[in-house]
């Protein structure tokens, strides 16, 4: 079976999204790239890396289901950012943005009682806590260091090793 008009359109849009969110994660590690913060870059590439697969998912779900994949025009994202505070600010206010998209394909979802299209969603929904959780504890980091220079570069040192330790485990 596959999903009804409604919920094809919304998963392409959704696609869009994921590739969106990569986007502006990239374009976040740039920003921080020239702020000489290359452990804050870092943290967001592997971000716009895993948004890019979230992607891909939908993308694959889609073809599975004999549905059209038509992809869209991406949206710029901003290229300057004021702190590394307001990039974390957005980071967070941008995937409480994405969960309630999430929220809403599911809701679709159960009003067409598709199922596949559900459990298919589950996914998303544990992934967006996580993505949430994450971008929180930075965001609150961040906040913490405040302008202590210092400080913001042990925190760059930190976040540097995430990134490091998902490349070896990769
Ligand atoms: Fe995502
Ligand atoms: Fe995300």
């Amino acid at each position: 079976m596959t999903p009804s008009k409604g919920l094809q359109k919304a998963m392409n849009d959704q696609v869009r999204k994921e590739f969106e969110s990569a986007y502006l994660y990239l374009s976040m590690a740039a920003w921080m790239e020239d702020q000489t913060l290359p452990g804050f870059a870092a943290w967001l590439r592997l971000q716009a890396r895993e948004e890019a697969i979230h992607a891909m998912k939908i993308f694959e779900h889609l073809i599975d289901r004999s549905c059209r994949v038509a992809l869209q025009p991406l949206a710029g994202p901003p290229t300057t950012f004021k702190t590394p505070l307001d990039v974390f600010e957005q980071v967070k206010k941008h995937e409480e943005k994405v969960t309630r998209s999430i929220d809403e394909l599911y809701g679709l979802a159960v009003d067409d009682r598709d199922y596949a299209s559900q459990v298919f969603l589950e996914w998303f929904i544990t992934e967006q806590v996580e993505e949430e959780k994450n971008s929180t504890q930075v965001l609150e980091n961040v906040r913490r260091v405040g302008d202590n220079q210092a400080a913001l570069v042990m925190l760059d040192r930190e976040l540097g090793q995430r990134g490091a330790t998902a490349e070896a485990g990769e």
